[in-house]
């Protein structure tokens, strides 16, 4: 029987790896024997402290920058698998925040999505996912499925790359490529680090207590690790996945129940 879970042979691309999920779904790969890993993040510093065992190339970019996807196409001549994750937060009600803001934050969670996704989907096309299996996952969020009050753009950007995943899902089968989106509840990342609200409750009653309160109205009663959600994309990349296309994989404790 062959192991479903190995990548050995395989190439992927996952961006915002140099911290959180990201950093995780690297680590994940590399110990499943992935063969080439094509790692992308503005966090040269991030990128750098990953100690991954399998070869590795590293790329200090803006994912929201359309020239370096650009040369991207040039470079990747085949790929295997994609990790469609950078992204950033950001609060404020619809009816407060500033065109500038809306912008900022759907550049990087959208459109940067958007230009990881299409030079992925060339490259694997290129090396006819088809028969060596092509899969993406995209990391959207549940508040792009559930409306959570406050944080408006970043919610519409993570419903927009949910159903953009389901429409690559749908364009992309004939060429044998699956693309799914799983939509987190919260995880234990740096990402909390950029709310207001976050850091003032840190300073006030610690790490630990804030994401135990941010966790209360989850049913299972605290945050995921990154490395739990490295776990899940891992499955949906895999072989194991294989009949598993265009589909938005809810993993969020039962927050959304
Ligand atoms: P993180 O902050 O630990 O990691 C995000 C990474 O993306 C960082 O390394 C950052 O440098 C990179 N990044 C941000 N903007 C970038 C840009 N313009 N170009 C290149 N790299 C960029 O956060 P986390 O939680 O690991 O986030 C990963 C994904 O998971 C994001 O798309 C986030 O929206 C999503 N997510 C996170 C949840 C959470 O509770 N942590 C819940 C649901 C979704």
């Amino acid at each position: 029987m062959t192991d479903n879970i190995d990548f050995s042979g395989r190439s992927a691309l996952v961006t915002g790896a140099a911290s959180g999920i990201g950093a995780a779904c690297a680590r994940f790969l590399a110990a499943q024997n992935i063969s080439r890993l094509i790692l992308v993040d503005h966090d040269q510093t991030g990128l750098d402290a990953l100690q991954l065992n399998c070869p590795v190339e590293r790329y200090n970019a803006d994912v929201s920058d359309e020239s370096f996807w650009l040369a991207m196409d040039e470079q990747l001549a085949s790929l295997d698998h994609m990790v469609v994750n950078a992204g950033i937060g950001g609060g404020g009600e619809l009816a407060d925040i500033s065109l500038e803001e809306w912008r900022r934050v759907t550049s990087v969670n959208l459109d940067g999505a958007f230009l990881t996704l299409r030079t992925g989907l060339r490259a694997m096309k290129k090396s006819g996912g088809g028969m060596r299996g092509g899969s993406a996952v995209v990391v959207a969020s549940i508040t792009g499925v559930k409306p959570v009050a406050g944080i408006g753009p970043y919610g519409v950007a993570k419903a927009g790359v949910a159903h953009m995943a389901r429409i690559a899902a749908a364009e992309n089968a004939a060429h044998g490529i699956r693309v799914n989106a799983i939509a987190p509840g919260g995880v234990d990342t740096a990402i909390w680090e950029s709310s207001d609200n976050f850091v003032q409750s840190v300073a006030a009653i610690g790490r630990a207590e804030t994401l135990k309160a941010m966790a209360a109205t989850t049913p299972r009663g605290r945050f995921a690790t990154p490395d739990e959600l490295a776990g899940e994309i891992g499955f949906l990349l895999s072989d194991l996945a294989a009949n598993t296309t265009g589909t938005v994989h809810i993993s969020d404790g039962g927050y959304s129940f």
